[in-house]
Parts: structure tokens; sequence; C-alpha cells
């Protein structure tokens, strides 16, 4: 993993071509050909990914998911990083799997093969992700964004899970998640007549936190990044555990794994650093450990 971060990230130049529709960032490491992979924020210490097949909307095709697998990987494995942020352009943060490449799919292919069950490694991140959602958010890329942990919205943001209208129904956890955000009626509105909702009505459901003008959004969401990725990356990791409990657990359970997790904090150095540094009234300088 040590072997794999330093590739990425030795020497941070310009992006260069490598070979016509192939970018990279740095000068070595793993190239990109849908993806923007950079780092953000005033001590680097935020992971960015930027979605980049613009003229096909940012569709979720198979070379476009596994490279965000790898970034994230990449991104994970770096002690440096402490949140991540995923982007589209401005006019599609994703228009759902690419429906090119599923229009001859059999059956015996999608089971078989467990189509997109490679899909959920946002979900399974101990590191937080913010999206940053501008344009649409329809159908996989709706589900995308909501297996990240914040989602920001710009104004012009749209939100939907469109699948019936192609025959088909959300795959990658839309019927669940979307669920849990934004209750019931509304999730079996969207999901069963294809129709999408603004930004607007995104916050006023829960599904978004915060609406921002579309060329501020982005920057939120570093800003975002930045407050996390500031804090002692062990504790954050244990947070995001606590109120990812709160999707999979009873509440006595929950509670529970919120008091096992609280204890623990007691076990690390940057728990007695934060209250040793509040009394001493200075800022706290966590190690991670
Ligand atoms: N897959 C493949 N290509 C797509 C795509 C998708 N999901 N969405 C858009 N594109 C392509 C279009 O085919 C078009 O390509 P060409 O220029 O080569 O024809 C290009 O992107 C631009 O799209 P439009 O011309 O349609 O742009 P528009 O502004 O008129 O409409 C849109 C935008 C409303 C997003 C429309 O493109 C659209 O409805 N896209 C499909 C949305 C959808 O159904 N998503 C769900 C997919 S299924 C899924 O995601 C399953 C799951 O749960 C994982």
């Amino acid at each position: 993993m040590a072997a794999l971060r330093t590739g990425v990230f030795r020497l941070a130049v310009s992006t260069m071509h490598c070979r016509p529709g192939v970018f990279r960032k740095y000068s070595a490491g793993p190239l990109y050909q849908y993806i923007l992979v950079d780092r953000k924020g005033h001590n680097q210490n935020v992971g960015f990914i930027q979605l980049n097949r613009t003229k096909a909307l940012n569709a979720l095709s198979d070379g476009l998911m596994a490279e965000i697998n790898q970034a994230l990987d990449v991104f994970e494995a770096d002690p440096q990083i402490g949140a991540i942020v995923i982007t589209g352009s401005e006019k599609a943060f994703a228009a759902g799997a690419d429906i090119k490449e599923m229009q001859n799919r059999t059956f015996q292919e999608c089971y078989g093969g467990s189509f997109l069950s490679h899909w959920n490694r946002i979900s399974t991140l101990k590191k937080p992700v913010v999206a940053a959602v501008n344009g649409f958010a329809l159908g996989g890329g709706c589900e995308l964004a909501m297996m990240c942990d914040i989602i920001y919205a710009g104004e012009k943001a749209q939100f939907g899970q469109p699948e019936i209208l192609i025959g088909t129904i959300p795959g990658a956890g839309g019927t669940q998640r979307l669920t849990r955000a934004v209750g019931k009626s509304l999730a079996m509105e969207m999901i069963l007549t294809g129709d999408r909702i603004n930004a607007q009505e995104a916050k006023e459901a829960g599904l978004v936190s915060r609406v921002y003008p579309v060329d501020k959004v982005v920057d939120e969401a570093i800003t975002c990044g930045e407050k996390i990725a500031n804090n002692s990356k062990i504790i954050v990791s244990m947070a995001k555990e606590a109120v990812n409990g709160a999707f999979e657990l009873s509440l006595s359970e929950g509670n529970r794994l919120e008091k096992r997790l609280f204890h623990s904090t007691f076990a690390t150095d940057d728990r007695k650093e934060g209250m040793t540094a509040f009394l001493e009234k200075r800022k706290a300088n966590f190690n991670d450990q």
C-alpha cells in the first residue's frame, strides 16, 4: 500500500496527456481515463475525485466504477488523507448506470456476474466521503451520492430514480437508501413515477444537508472535508461507524454500539490530547493514534 501511495502522489505536476483520452495528475501512479484525481485543502488532506465522462453525463460504466474504486482504495490507505470529496460536472454528477453497456445484458450475466456488487466500495470506507452534486444525479448517480456520508447540492441539482422509465428498478441501493433518507411516500413517488426532485426539495426532504450556488458547491464540500480531516482520523472513523449503526440496528443495539465506541475513544492518544488541549486553552494537536 505504501508503494502504491508514494507512487500516486510522488510528484504533483500539472495534468499530463499520456495517450489520447488518458490522464494522470501526477508523474507516476495509476492512469485514469474516466476520472480526475487530486488532493485538496490547505493541508492537502482531502482526497478529490471528479467523474470525467462529461459527454455521456458521467454515466457510470464498468470502467468508470472500477477507477472510482481504485482511487478510493488509494485514499483509504493514505494516512494523510482524512476525507474524500467526489463530484461530477456542472451538468451532471452522474446520469446513472451506463444504459448502452446494460442494454444487451442477460439475467444470467447479471446474476452470475453479480452485476453492480462492486459498486458499494464508497459505503464501506472508514474515511468520510462528501458528495458535491451539480446537475443530474439520476439512477445510479443518485445512488452513488447516497452512498456518501454527506451530500451538498448545487442550486440546479436534480435527484431522481428514473429506472422505472426504462423498465427496471434501482439496483445500487436506491430503494433502501432513498427511503431511509426521505421517507416512504416521497421515495415511492420518485421510484414509481421516475419524477425528479430539485435541490431545494432534496434539502427539505433531508436527502442533502446544504444547497449552494452552482460554482460554490465543490469548494464548500472541500471546506467540509478539510474540517473533518483536521480532526483525529481514528475518532472520525468511530463517529462515522456509530452514525451508520443507526441505519442497521435497533435503538438499543445502536446505543450499545455507540457506548462501546465512546468508551473506545478513551483508549486513544487523541481523546487525551483533545481534552487536555481544551483545558489548557490551546488547539488540539491530534496524531491519529
Ligand atoms: N447511460 C448511457 N448514456 C447516457 C446516460 C446513461 N445513463 N445518460 C445520458 N447518456 C448519454 C446520452 O445517450 C447522450 O449520448 P449521445 O450524445 O451519444 O447520444 C448523452 O449522454 C447526453 O444525453 P442526452 O442527450 O439525453 O441529454 P439531455 O440533456 O437531453 O438529457 C438526461 C439528460 C435527462 C439525464 C437524459 O440523458 C437521461 O434521461 N438519461 C438517463 C437517465 C437514467 O435513466 N438513469 C438511470 C439509468 S439505470 C441505473 O442507473 C440502474 C441502477 O440503479 C444502477
